[in-house]
């Protein structure tokens, strides 16, 4: 029989993460989360925590899943947050965090991560945004940060290359705090709606499953066509 294969999922005690946990078991995967907040008792993951901007943070995890799962065939590497504030707010504290989690934080995982990922013939799935690629206004660490992982996703994908594939799923709008939608959220969408949470592990788990192996080093955008839709004020 087949060993278990074995993903790692940050972030995954809340929002998008969760989901992608919660699907990756159910098609039986073994799943490790690890997020900074602890996770729901009922998760149905060995949930870690731990900081993914934190070198230390980062290595003792890697440690503990070859001590404890032994081998890692995914990274999903979906722990980020947004800071909205002028630029003449921002402050460098606040910026550098947003890097650290939203960039850095894919650096520090994949590196720890490589030789058990080689090892397995991994895959890596980063989490991007739509926001790599426009903006509100505010955003410049949140943008900066998603930009710099889409960049990270095809540099990545060339090195670990034929071994491990690495890609990127940039969503827009999912709908993660349970908060009641208009109509005209819904509507605005070419899709016809907001995405969800189960949308974003739908992607993440073909991303990650033998059938996405000629894939590597691509972006994909979750957006319901949002991005694709031209805007003139009326
Ligand atoms: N929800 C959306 O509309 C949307 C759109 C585009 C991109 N994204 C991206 O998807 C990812 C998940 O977002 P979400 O909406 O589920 O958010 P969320 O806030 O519901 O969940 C994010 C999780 O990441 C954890 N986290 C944050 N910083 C961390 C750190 N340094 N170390 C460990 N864990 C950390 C949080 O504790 C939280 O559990 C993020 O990278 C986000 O930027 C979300």
């Amino acid at each position: 029989m087949a060993e278990t294969r074995v993903a790692l999922v940050t972030g995954g005690a809340n929002g998008i993460g969760q989901s992608v946990a919660a699907r990756l078991a159910r098609d039986g995967w073994r799943v490790v989360v690890a997020d900074r907040q602890e996770a729901r008792p009922d998760h149905p993951a060995r949930c870690v925590e731990a900081d993914v901007s934190d070198e230390a943070a980062v290595s003792a995890l890697l440690d503990g899943v070859r001590r404890e799962e032994g081998r890692l065939d995914a990274l999903v590497s979906n722990a980020g947050f947004m800071v909205r504030k002028s630029l003449r707010d921002l402050a460098l504290a606040e910026w550098n965090a947003v890097l650290g989690t939203n960039l850095t934080g894919t650096f520090l995982l994949v590196r720890a991560a490589e030789a058990m990922l080689r090892a397995a013939g991994g895959a890596v799935v980063t989490v991007a945004s739509t926001r790599a690629r426009q903006s509100e206004p505010d955003t410049e660490s949140y943008a900066a940060s998603k930009g710099g992982l889409v960049a990270l996703t095809h540099a990545l994908a060339v090195s670990l290359g034929p071994d491990v594939r690495v890609n990127c799923i940039s969503p827009g709008w999912i709908e993660t705090k349970g908060e009641a939608l208009r109509p005209e959220d819904h509507a605005q969408h070419p899709a016809g709606r907001v995405g969800r949470p189960e949308d974003v592990a739908a992607l993440a788990a073909w991303l990650l499953g033998p059938e996405s192996g000629f894939v590597t080093g691509a972006e994909f955008v979750l957006d319901g066509g949002m991005t694709r839709r031209m805007i003139y004020a009326e």
